[in-house]
């Protein structure tokens, strides 16, 4: 086997080891500036800086963190007091990871529908990500259900264009997290969500084979099997562990390192419910850890609490790294509410 092949999947196995997983710190600057609007923060570059700080220096993030998904800006900034955040990270004991797709635009001739942007000068931005010491990347598609949607059009252009951005990862030795996101919006049944979920997976493996990518060396980064958001029937937390555990056992090969799931608007509570169902019950049936990646589900409570006030830091810290010891917790089964 090739050396960077062994690289990789030693990296991909070191990002969902020890029953912790990855929290994604990576709200492009649009996204980040809305969550700071509806919470009263001004929308600068300090006070993102200053709220990326608060998340990466919380004492013993390590302990249940493997590695953060981060946002360019944050790449190249640092803390307080002159230690660049690459660097912080480290010694916490957690892996830099960059998100390189570029959000979406609309699909030509599919309305309502989107297509990932960030293929063009992909090789070169890999370059200079790897030579910062950035060792894995995310690529999220969005697929929206609604009606007759998603088109085979908009699937296979999301999983094409992931693909695309897999393969080019791992030429540049940077493990890539492949982000197929079914969004919850909508009023569709769990039911729907499965169909659509499995469909979306069976292509994305299909575009990986083509483009020769490296399943051991790959991390998934999918939704759960979810109802959507306005859906009048809810879903208990067994029965989304049994139709998640379902759909990825029938369209995820057993060679993929692992799964870190998004949280895709869930509340933290849930989203740890859920994520504990599914290792609970099924834990002897999984091929991969399964684990989390979450964002929302383990900071937006932080960002909440700290409202851009520096007495706040050591409150918001301690929330983040609560949701980080509970998802630890659902890792291994083993969460209480
Ligand atoms: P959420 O956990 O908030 O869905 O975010 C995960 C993510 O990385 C979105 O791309």
């Amino acid at each position: 086997m090739e050396n960077i092949t062994k690289q990789l999947i030693s990296t991909a196995k070191a990002m969902v080891a020890g029953f912790k997983g990855l929290v994604a710190i990576d709200e492009s600057v649009a996204t980040l500036n809305k969550r700071f609007e509806l919470a009263g923060i001004p929308q600068t570059e300090a006070y993102r800086r200053a709220y990326r700080e608060v998340l990466i220096t919380t004492p013993g993030i390590g302990d249940y963190i493997n590695g953060a998904i981060l946002f360019d800006e944050t790449v190249h900034q640092q803390t307080l007091s002159g230690v660049p955040f690459l660097e912080a990270l480290k010694k916490a004991g957690v892996i830099p990871g960059i998100k390189l797709d570029e959000g979406t635009e609309d699909l030509a001739g599919f309305p309502k529908e989107k297509v990932t942007k960030g293929l063009d000068n992909l090789q070169e931005r890999l370059t200079t990500y790897a030579a910062l010491g950035l060792k894995f990347a995310k690529w999220r598609g969005v697929i929206l259900i609604d009606g007759e949607l998603p088109s085979q059009a908009c699937i296979v252009s999301n999983t094409h264009a992931l693909a695309r951005y897999a393969a080019a990862c791992q030429r540049a030795g940077i493990v890539p997290i492949v982000e197929p996101e079914v969004i919850m919006d909508g009023n569709h049944t769990i039911e729907r969500c499965a169909q659509v979920t499995e469909k979306v997976l069976r292509s994305l493996f299909e575009e990986l084979y083509l483009l020769k990518v490296e399943l051991g060396g790959l991390i998934l980064k999918p939704n759960m099997i979810l109802p959507g958001k306005d859906a009048p029937e809810k879903a208990d937390a067994a029965l989304v562990a049994k139709l998640t555990v379902n759909c990825l056992r029938n369209a995820v090969p057993a060679t993929v390192a692992g799964i870190a799931f998004l949280s895709g608007g869930q509340d933290p509570e849930t989203a740890s419910q859920n994520l504990n169902a599914i290792n609970a019950a099924y834990k002897e049936v999984l091929p991969w850890p399964v684990t989390y990646s979450f964002s929302r589900a383990l900071h937006q409570p932080a960002l909440e609490i700290w409202k851009g006030k520096t007495e706040n830091v050591k409150a918001a810290q301690d929330s983040f790294i609560k949701l980080a010891k509970a998802n630890h917790e659902a890792r291994k089964g083993e969460f209480k509410l």
